[in-house]
């Protein structure tokens, strides 16, 4: 039996497709194919954060049931499947069964359902020993946390991934040990919401915070390297960014998401902390870690953005200087407390779409600019693509803040860590060659 799985959204949606395939394979004897039309089961994974993926869904149901084999199944799965629910089987009949983001530990029993929805909020798979399928030999996604408690106004994850529970320590420590058991150097923790660990679970455990859990992947040997995403601003204490800077394993890279540089948007937004703030944080974060990359999300357009507000933005993205931008016009989502604002607050289209541009150009030259100054600079490189074609081998992989470097001239193993020098920019691509 085959499965094809297709993954939008987020590193949360490709490790829950990872964790059905592992589900799949182990106890249906499953296996994975790149071509839905010979595949016995398909599954889409899906993410609801914006309107245009969602719209589109019905017809790509429709394009895989054409080309589908006979007997085969549809499965819709992920954040899509949690807010619509059975309406999207009233809406396709091509559709066996709806499977919600909180749910997808029960992959297995699913299939056997015609029919089905399964959608329970309130589920808790919290306590669901991991299984072993990861995409990469190098880096692997590791959960410590589900759904999410905050209220951004704009944002449907809390209605589709329920209220925020961490995983137990020793179960995310027996995993971490495994994976660098199987040759993984690199982690990436995921949550919604990761520095706000330790707020609840569901079962009895002893206090523990973010900070307590990076110190003790720390000692996890064999793990060189470990990322998190999505780290919340307003969690950013003293104590985290010491951690952070001080913790001899975490990449010194962070993804510290924005969302808008107006205080008076962050407030109707319920981000919970201002501009100010935000900058403080980051001021604060570079006189510890002057290398550090920080990746950000920007929404533009935003119900009430003005001029003035759009200008905070741009000054936020210029005293900071981004090393990666995720930017995004504000789409409307239901189950949201923005999508009832008064509908005199939209921001039109066209002046939406201009700003976007505007903050998208601006950090282009931004990031032109920090290539060139990386000219010359040495990194610690982890390798994790490694290439052959007729001019020879060529290696990628990644320094500890994050800049992707490809590698000339030297052939070099998957895993393997390098020191690289930066010889030159090519439209922002940085290529390197081995040092010593
Ligand atoms: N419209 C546009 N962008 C959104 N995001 C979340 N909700 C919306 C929305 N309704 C963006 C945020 C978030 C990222 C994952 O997607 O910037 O950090
Ligand atoms: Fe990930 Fe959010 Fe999209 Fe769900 S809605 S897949 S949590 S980005």
């Amino acid at each position: 039996m085959k499965v094809f799985i297709q993954t939008l959204g987020c590193a949360m949606n490709e490790r829950d497709s990872e964790h059905m395939l592992a589900e799949l394979e182990s106890k249906e004897g499953y296996e994975l194919t790149a071509d839905s039309s010979e595949a016995d089961l398909i599954l889409i994974n899906t993410c609801s954060v914006r309107e245009k993926p969602e719209r589109r869904l019905f017809s790509e149901i429709g394009q895989y049931a054409q080309a589908k084999k006979q007997g085969a199944k549809i499965g819709v799965c992920g954040c899509t499947a949690s807010h619509m629910g059975g309406e999207i089987l009233r809406k396709s009949p091509h559709v066996d069964f709806v499977l919600g983001a909180r749910n997808i530990s029960k992959i297995t029993q699913i299939i056997h359902k015609p029919k089905a929805v399964e959608v329970d909020l309130d589920y808790d798979d919290s306590l669901y020993a991991f299984e072993g399928v990861r995409s990469s030999g190098v880096k692997a996604l590791l959960n410590i946390s589900i759904g999410c408690d905050k209220s951004c106004a704009y944002c449907i994850v809390p209605h589709t991934r329920g209220k925020e529970i961490s995983i137990p320590l020793d179960l995310i420590l027996a995993e971490a040990r495994k994976l660098a058991q199987n040759g993984i150097k690199e982690l990436l923790l995921l949550g919604q919401n990761v520095n706000n660990y330790g707020v609840r679970f569901s079962t009895e455990h002893a206090p523990i915070d973010f900070t307590g859990l990076l110190r003790e992947l720390e000692r996890v040997e064999g793990i060189r390297r470990i990322r998190f995403t999505s780290p919340h601003p307003l969690h950013m204490d003293d104590e985290f960014l010491h951690e952070f800077a001080r913790n001899t394993k975490v990449c010194k890279s962070i993804h510290i998401p924005l969302q808008s540089g107006s205080s008076k948007i962050l407030k109707s937004m319920r981000r919970g902390y201002s501009k100010e703030w935000f900058l403080n944080r980051v001021e604060k974060l570079k006189s510890l870690v002057p290398d550090v990359g920080i990746s950000t999300d920007i929404i533009v357009g935003f119900c009430g953005e003005s001029d003035e507000d759009f200008a905070h933005t741009l000054d936020v993205l210029e005293q900071v200087r981004f090393d990666t931008l995720y930017s995004f016009i504000y789409s409307p989502r239901p189950h949201t407390r923005a999508f009832d604002f008064d509908k005199s607050l939209s921001v039109p289209k066209d002046i939406a779409q201009k700003r976007l541009s505007q903050l998208q150009e601006r950090h282009r030259e931004i990031l032109r600019e920090k290539a060139q100054a990386d000219i010359g600079k040495e990194y610690e490189v982890l390798v994790e693509n490694v290439f052959s074609d007729e001019r020879g081998c060529f290696s990628e992989g990644r320094s500890d803040n994050n800049r992707l470097i490809h590698i000339d001239g030297r052939k070099l193993d998957l895993g393997e860590f390098a020191r690289v020098r930066v010889m030159r920019n090519e439209g922002g691509s940085l290529f390197g060659e081995v040092v010593g």
